[in-house]
């Protein structure tokens, strides 16, 4: 019977992350390598069996649905889902259907995503100097983006910019990026590198602790911790001089495991309860075994049941294998 979803920690899992397709147009250096194989197309699940999942975990208690990839709107006819799952806005079943997107895709899809309910959007950019965002992207062109953005701001839809600090990459343009955004009142997060996958470079090299960001940032700006919280792991601080509002994503430096209210969905059907550990449990064999939900409902229900604590990343010298095999792209973030 339908009913919350609760782990053996007493954590209730009220946000389904979905990745829709592990591709992506962009290779950013960081979460793929250049050359990045990816799933046959006869692997994943149609958009009929995403839809159907998602219902599923909607009327066991999910509030919060996320679509993510790779690149989400690089999938075909991706409209149709979000069209769909729109329906559990209107019956008050769904708090938030929103997604994760580089944005290369946005401007032709802003006004549609925002007809299906969608409110907000993420966006992932690391960098707003065109010829960096190339090499970091690999061949990506930062005028689409930018053309992103501008298309979702016009149709309504709030933004916010994610995006990863990385050593010497763009560590010294963080400040730009933080007066960019809030100058255009849109937040902006910061995530630390996760060792998720292998890439061509060392995690060690990239990563950057958002501990030493945060004190960098703190002797030029007033940061003002608050309670604000928008449903994912970021911790937001006020900035007094742009008025705006900076998210800490910090896998790394402090976990925030201990109030995870999510899980994640691949596009092949596995159902990951971390995104730091392999255990995965498998949901396409029961939404193919049947046209009831029963074995659905069920396989699910179990999952949650073994969900674990937390993930043990660590970023050194001694760790030169990801923690897990897996890219982020296949998680979903
Ligand atoms: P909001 O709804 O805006 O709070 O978004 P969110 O932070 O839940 O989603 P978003 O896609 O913006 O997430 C940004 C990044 O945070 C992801 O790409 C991951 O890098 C990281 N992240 C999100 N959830 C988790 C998690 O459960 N564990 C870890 N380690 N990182 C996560
Ligand atoms: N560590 C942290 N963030 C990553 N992303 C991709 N790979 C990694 C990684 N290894 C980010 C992207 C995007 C989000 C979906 O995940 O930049 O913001
Ligand atoms: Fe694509 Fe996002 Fe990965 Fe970059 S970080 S390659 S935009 S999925």
């Amino acid at each position: 019977a339908p009913g919350p979803l609760v782990d053996p920690f007493g954590r209730r899992v009220t946000y389904l992350r979905v990745s829709v397709t592990d591709r992506c147009d962009f290779r950013c250096v960081y979460c793929m390598s250049e050359d990045m194989t990816f799933l046959p197309k006869r692997d994943l699940l149609t958009l009929e069996e995403l839809d159907r999942i998602c219902s599923a975990f909607v009327e066991n208690g999910v509030r919060k649905l996320r679509i993510t990839g790779g690149e989400p709107l690089v999938r075909r006819d991706i409209m149709s889902l979000f069209r769909s799952l729109s329906r559990h806005l209107e019956t008050g079943a769904l708090d938030e259907l929103t997604l994760t997107t580089n944005g290369s895709q946005l401007a032709r899809h802003a006004a549609e995503l925002a007809a299906c309910g969608v409110r907000r959007v993420n966006v992932s950019l690391d960098t707003l100097d065109a010829d960096k965002f190339r090499r970091l992207t690999r061949w990506g062109d930062l005028s689409k983006v930018m053309g992103g953005i501008e298309a979702a701001r016009r149709a309504g839809l709030k933004v916010k910019i994610n995006a990863v600090a990385l050593k010497d990459v763009n560590e010294d343009e963080i400040e730009t990026l933080l007066t960019w955004a809030h100058g255009q009142g849109m937040d902006l997060t910061l995530i630390e590198v996760m060792p998720l996958g292998e890439i061509e470079g060392q995690r060690i090299d990239q990563y950057l602790p958002l501990s030493l960001v945060r004190a960098r940032l703190a002797q030029r700006f007033t940061l003002t911790p608050t309670d604000e919280r928008t449903g994912g792991p970021a911790r937001y601080v006020r900035v007094a001089e742009t008025g705006g509002r900076l998210g800490f994503i910090t896998p790394m430096t402090h976990n925030f495991c201990e109030s995870c209210n999510r899980v994640r969905l691949t596009c092949t059907g596995q159902l990951f309860m971390c995104l730091g550990q392999e255990d995965a449990a498998d949901l396409r064999h029961p939404v193919r075994a049947s046209k009831s939900d029963d074995l659905l409902r069920q396989t699910i229900a179990e999952a949650i049941a073994r969900k674990p604590k937390g993930h043990d990343f660590v970023i050194d010298r001694r760790h030169s294998r990801p923690a897990v095999g897996r890219h982020m792209s296949t998680t979903g973030g």
